[in-house]
């Protein structure tokens, strides 16, 4: 079926719901990377067979990550009239006594997490209903109740391999708004006035780029979302992909449609097979219902993405290198400008957008800039989702308004750290960020917050360390990552993290010397000033911050004699 009217879009609609609430028992597994790990598919695997095998009248449906990654693989029951429950580390042996609890309306007690009365879904809004009042309610769960839900708000209630769920919930009806009834330019001018700065690390204004691109000269040009995310530690792109696709392919569509741009690409590494196959799985299911095409709506508008997989290389994801890598060559960056906007992908310009950046679009054309920009802060608006991981008790994806504190993620969200230990730093933004002490946790999470303390905000990886840990291997370990990934093109980076992995290597072998101290951050210095690219340019960073806030660790490991 193709939907082209309003009524073709709520008849899917209504279908998708039917699905989400089916008037019988639903069981959802959580099935992304993080569930799989922990055993997810063989949860879901054994729940078919049983259900299967008994001819059980139980709908079960694979769901993403619901961001409490420490606690998967979870498992959401949904009784019709109760409240959905969410089940904590469930074990293949819990099985059979979920789905004969669940049959007579009731769930295993020392499973629950925490219960769903109702949920919104910003696009939608879903009431479950009540009971299980002796179980905490998801707001009272601390993880959760920091956290302000945009960008996850679907992320393991709908499964993420059905349209017709995203329909259920309000998906694809911003798109329907902003195709037959807004004209380009007042799209460009909502996401310009929303206030939506990129999520891949530069914090450049999405609504700006999108203008400089619509107005470059030429007929065809390129929209590209960049699901690269190389950095060690971070995971919200490939969870944010596996858990809801067609936000995606939703904000794409849209930010095509604004441009004036009809082919669109996703950059995606091969690494992430799931994300790609969930992708595929939604680009044709939008092909099927025709929002994805030719002459989408009835509009006479023609869009369609394809998917372009990179090879893992952490550099590919500058945009320049980016843009060569999708040509086929080999990538590496070049020098700026032109611009992508002015000479992108095959020479055309190309609009280049985080996979965040372009999942905020559906719920500003469907909410509006003044809603979106009231979440944040001035000059930060909306939520960021952050992979917190490392050092920290609660792991997991995490999504605050920007403005927020480090201490109340790591703290109120985290809990502090692991194994009753004290957190000593964390680290933002992977190897272009740097590592942040305790002492300074109170700096706002925003772009030029984390600037002014020496870091980035990155695309959001947040790995936390310990009392156990030792400041210079951190910097080591990044080094040798930057050093890794240096596409060789520029002697200073190349040359130079080279240079600075052996100086660490060596006091943090205990055979530094006090002139290798001065040696480290003159090299530093000159790798970030005088490399090409973003690599080089902020590689140094994590030695610069940790020279910074933990010199004495430094000078613990540099013998009094040398
Ligand atoms: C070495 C390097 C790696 C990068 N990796 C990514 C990445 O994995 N994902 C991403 O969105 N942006 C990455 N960026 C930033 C992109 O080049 C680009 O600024 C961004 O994708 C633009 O999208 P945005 O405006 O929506 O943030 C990287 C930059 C550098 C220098
Ligand atoms: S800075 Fe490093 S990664 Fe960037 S172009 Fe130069 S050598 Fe390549």
């Amino acid at each position: 079926m193709r939907i082209q009217t309003s009524e073709d879009l709520d008849s899917i609609r209504k279908k998708g719901l039917q699905k989400i609430q089916p008037g019988r028992l639903r069981i959802g597994v959580g099935t992304s990377s993080c569930g799989i790990a922990v055993g997810g598919m063989a949860l879901y695997n054994l729940l078919d067979e049983i259900i299967q095998t008994k001819n059980l009248d139980i709908s079960l449906v694979k769901t993403g990550c619901i961001g409490f990654c420490k606690e998967e693989p979870i498992v959401s029951v949904s009784i019709p009239g109760k409240a959905l429950v969410l089940l904590r580390k469930v074990k293949p042996d819990d099985v059979e006594r979920i789905i004969s609890l669940a049959l007579h309306g009731d769930v295993p007690s020392d499973r629950v997490l925490c219960t769903i009365s109702d949920w919104d879904h910003i696009t939608g809004n879903l009431v479950y209903g009540n009971e299980f009042d002796t179980f905490p309610e998801y707001g009272e769960i601390p993880f959760f109740a920091h956290q302000k839900k945009v960008i996850l708000r679907d992320s393991g209630l709908i499964n993420p391999e059905d349209i017709d769920e995203y329909i259920g919930i309000g998906g694809y009806f911003a798109a329907y708004k902003a195709l037959t009834s807004m004209k380009p330019d007042a799209i460009i001018d909502e996401v310009k006035r929303s206030g939506l700065r990129g999520r891949g690390g530069a914090g450049f204004p999405a609504g700006l780029k999108w203008e400089i691109t619509k107005k470059a000269p030429g007929e065809e040009k390129f929209i590209v979302c960049n699901a690269d995310e190389g950095d060690p530690g971070a995971y919200m792109n490939r969870n944010e992909m596996e858990s809801d696709p067609h936000m995606l392919l939703e904000g794409m569509l849209i930010g095509a449609y604004a441009m004036g741009v009809s082919e669109g690409l996703i950059y995606i590494r091969a690494e992430y097979p799931l994300a790609i196959e969930r992708l595929m799985l939604a680009l044709d299911q939008a092909r099927t219902y025709g929002l994805l095409g030719k002459n989408i709506f009835n509009t006479g508008f023609d869009f369609d993405i394809r998917i372009a997989t990179g090879a893992g290389a952490f550099v590919c994801g500058e945009s320049t290198a980016l843009a060569a890598s999708i040509e086929g060559k080999t990538g590496r960056p070049r020098l700026r400008p032109p611009r992508l906007t002015e000479k992108g992908v095959f020479g055309k310009p190309t609009d280049l957008n985080n996979v965040e950046t372009w999942c905020n679009v559906p719920v500003i054309i469907a909410k509006g800039a003044l809603w979106y920009s009231s979440i944040g802060a001035k000059g930060n608006t909306g939520t960021k989702v952050f992979s917190l991981v490392g050092k920290v008790d609660n792991i997991g994806m995490v999504e605050v308004p920007l403005g927020t504190s480090l201490h109340s993620i790591i703290y109120d969200i985290g809990n502090g750290g692991a194994l009753g230990k004290e957190v000593k730093a964390v680290q933002t933004g992977g190897p272009s960020g740097g590592c942040i002490p305790v002492r300074l946790f109170d700096t706002p999470v925003d772009f030029e917050s984390l600037n002014q303390v020496g870091t980035m905000m990155g695309s959001g990886g947040l790995v936390v360390m310990d009392e156990d840990t030792n400041m210079v291997d951190i910097a080591r370990y990044f080094i040798n990552f930057a050093s890794g990934e240096s596409c060789g093109k520029c002697v200073p980076c190349r040359e130079g993290l080279k240079h600075m992995l052996l100086i660490l290597n060596r006091i943090v072998a205990g055979k530094g010397t006090r002139q290798d101290i001065g040696l480290l951050r003159e090299l530093a210095e000159t790798v970030q000033k005088t490399s090409l690219c973003g690599l080089g340019q902020t590689a140094p960073n994590p030695v610069l911050t940790t020279m910074q806030y933990f010199k004495e660790e430094y000078d613990d490991l540099i013998s009094p004699e040398a």
